[in-house]
């Protein structure tokens, strides 16, 4: 393939999901050709997109034939994963995180193929969960790798804070844990970060980064979720609080079960997450000052996190949420 035309190739994975999709749609309106790689791809979605192909493919297969996949697909400029876990469950996390990514990175290097974008999360630099240790294992391959990369840790999605629309708008309170205060982030919309994503690939200062990345500031704490949200529903404000140590102290007792388990090892896991959500920020942490910065953290785009309540808010199906997790 002519080097001019494989300029334009980029192999995409994860395009089925909240960004990857966004991701997808960004590049064709970009005008490069873009070959999907995954599972699902039969999705309707896609057929309304010019210049895509699919190839279905189990990524997280321990023996992918990468010289027969090489004959299928063709040379590329790039690929970007837009992969994730889709629960977080302990073996899932370590096949999609790490072993799909792997088999990326050795498909991109067969190929030959010198540019890697991986979305990745800003929790993973404070790493305690399954999914966090398998993305940052991946990171460091990749960075080990000779692949000119980009590393991109997104703070909260917008679907990650939609979870309690519903019961807002049916008149139920809006829960908090601890004070409210304790975490904070910057939600970034997933049109912004696509745009964010495929800026990776013709910026040179984003080559060879690990790139934090927020929606516009200043940073929320859920409180302040809270009240955006009543005032956009034009209700008066109700939080009911919850200790966050709940979901540590059922993750602890669930502990000695998990040997005879892995469903209970995974619920155990979901029990950690939450807790982690729900004790930690989506900001960079400033190590010197041994906290989270709402300073430290880069911001990207225009859209705002009360547009989209505003907008969710007016939808009359309600399972067109959006919604992520009925957590957060
Ligand atoms: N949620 C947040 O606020 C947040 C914040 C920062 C970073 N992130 C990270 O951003 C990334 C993308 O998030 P997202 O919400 O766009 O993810 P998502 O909607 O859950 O999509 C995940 C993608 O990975 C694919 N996938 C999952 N398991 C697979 C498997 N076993 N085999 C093949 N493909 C599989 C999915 O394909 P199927 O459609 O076939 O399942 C889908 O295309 C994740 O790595 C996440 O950790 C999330």
């Amino acid at each position: 393939m002519d080097k001019l035309k494989e300029h334009k190739v980029i192999i995409l994975s994860g395009a089925t999901g909240y960004v990857g999709f966004q991701v997808l749609v960004e590049l064709v309106k970009r005008g490069y050709k873009v070959f999907c790689v995954g599972r699902n791809l039969e999705d309707k979605r896609f057929l309304q997109q010019s210049g895509v192909n699919f190839f279905d493919l189990d990524l997280t297969s321990g023996n992918l034939k990468l010289d027969e996949l090489k004959k299928k697909i063709p040379n590329a400029f790039a690929v970007i994963s837009c992969l994730g876990s889709r629960k977080g469950e302990i073996k899932d996390s370590w096949n999609i995180e790490y072993t799909a990514n792997k088999n990326l990175l050795n498909f991109a290097q067969k190929i030959k193929c010198n540019k890697f974008i991986l979305l990745s999360a800003i929790c993973v630099q404070k790493p305690r969960l399954c999914f966090q240790k398998a993305k940052l294992a991946f990171e460091k391959e990749l960075k080990a790798s000779n692949l000119e990369y980009s590393i991109v840790r997104p703070t909260a999605y917008f679907k990650s804070l939609a979870g309690q629309i519903k019961n807002v708008k049916d008149g139920k309170s809006f829960v908090v844990f601890d004070s409210g205060l304790n975490t904070a982030c910057k939600p970034i919309s997933r049109e912004d970060l696509a745009v964010f994503i495929c800026n990776c690939l013709t910026t040179q200062e984003m080559q060879c980064k690990v790139l934090p990345i927020g929606g516009p500031g200043p940073a929320i704490t859920p409180l302040d979720q809270a009240r955006i949200l009543f005032e956009k529903a034009q209700l008066p404000t109700r939080i009911t609080k919850i200790p966050s140590f709940l979901f540590l102290l059922f993750s602890y007792f669930l502990t000695p079960f998990c040997i005879f388990s892995n469903k209970l090892a995974d619920y155990r896991e979901f029990l950690r997450i939450a807790h982690y959500y729900a004790t930690e920020s989506m900001l960079v942490w400033n190590s010197e000052e041994n906290k989270y910065s709402d300073r430290d953290t880069p911001e990207f785009g225009q859209d705002l996190l009360d547009n989209f309540y505003e907008h969710t808010l007016r939808k009359t199906d309600k399972n067109d949420y959006g919604v992520d997790t009925k957590l957060f």
